[in-house]
């Protein structure tokens, strides 16, 4: 099914594909996601299917007011409610203690599930015409490249789905901050546009990095975010590398994405799509700033730049 215009009567028909369990691309302000009802075992084993992913890598909840969280979550600790009051609708996760209702398979076996509540009108009106809270991981294959722009979803992905909403290009661009508010140590799981300074400020708390030493880390792979032709970030740009700078020239093969970190996260992904597709070498990266500002592109450029053992 082909991308749609996010006319009210192509997200009715995309609402009512959900409640029958199908699978619809969905823009959000982060990135493009595969929805399904997180509550249908059956939709969401589709869901890991058709990306290839492990069955123990959950998935994020996607709701469009309080009573579809309290849906889906057992409890809500104080630091949760904090953060929610402060970013909420926005591109913040946060990981909560789970109810009965949200199938194992949602949660790839937690008792734990990640909820986020998005800013994007059409993802809040898909959700809406669903009548139901949607899982929605990134809509590329595992691995791969999460698409920011409706057409750069993979071909054979895009077949097992109903229909994808175009709603143009992702405003952030990056996937969205994961915060675990469990325990009483707070833990960013994954950065994003939301920083962790930010979430410090608001919770007046320190915030820590990454997962617990003993506890799963379920979807923090080495690698990931990988488009095909190999990356190699480097200190200093050299004249014939094709790949990005932080520069501001744009060729085919020399993508300026300039050095303000917002401006970067939100063009980054199409920018490896489009160089992934010229059957480059390499795709050569300019190295940003080892700054908490560009935490969440670091990240990502890290992770696409690593090379599976
Ligand atoms: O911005 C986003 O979050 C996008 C859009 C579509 O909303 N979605 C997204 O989903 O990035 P996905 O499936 O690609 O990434 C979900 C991340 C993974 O790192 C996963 O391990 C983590 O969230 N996660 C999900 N449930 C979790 C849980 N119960 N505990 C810890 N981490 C969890
Ligand atoms: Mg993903």
């Amino acid at each position: 099914m082909p991308i749609v215009d996010p006319t009210p009567e192509n997200i009715r028909l995309a609402g009512e594909a959900i409640r029958q369990g199908q699978l619809v691309g969905m823009p959000t302000e982060t990135v493009y996601g595969i929805a399904a009802d997180a509550l249908n075992a059956d939709a969401v084993t589709s869901t890991f299917c058709v990306k290839g992913r492990p069955a123990d890598n959950p998935l994020i909840v996607h709701i469009n007011d309080l009573r579809q969280f309290w849906m889906v979550a057992g409890s809500l600790p104080l630091a949760g409610e904090k953060l929610i009051e402060a970013f909420w609708p926005g591109p913040l996760t946060l990981v909560v203690p789970k109810s009965l209702v949200v199938p194992m398979v949602t949660t790839g076996g937690l008792d734990t599930v990640a909820v986020r509540m998005p800013s994007h009108p059409i993802a809040q009106a898909l959700i809406s015409e669903s009548m139901t809270p949607l899982s929605a991981p990134s809509a590329n294959p595992f691995m791969g490249l999460s698409p920011t722009k409706a057409e750069h979803i993979d071909a054979g992905l895009m077949g097992a789905l109903f229909s994808v909403l175009d709603g143009g290009a992702c405003q952030v661009g990056l996937e969205s901050t994961v915060v675990d508010v469990t325990k009483p140590e707070i833990r960013l799981l994954r950065p994003g546009q939301i920083t962790a300074f930010q979430i410090e400020q608001v919770l007046g708390l320190p915030v820590f990095l990454g997962k617990e030493p003993e506890r799963r880390s379920p979807g923090l792979y080495r690698r990931h975010y990988s488009p095909r032709t190999s990356i190699q970030l480097v200190d200093t740009w050299c004249d014939g590398f094709a790949g990005i700078t932080l520069g501001f020239d744009q060729e085919a093969k020399q993508i300026g994405l300039g050095n303000d970190p917002s401006l970067y996260a939100r063009h980054i992904y199409d920018a490896l799509y489009r160089l992934d597709q010229l059957g480059l070498d390499a795709i050569y990266v300019e190295k940003p700033p080892d700054t908490p500002e560009w935490a969440a592109v670091n990240d990502r450029l890290r992770r696409a730049a690593a090379v599976l053992d």
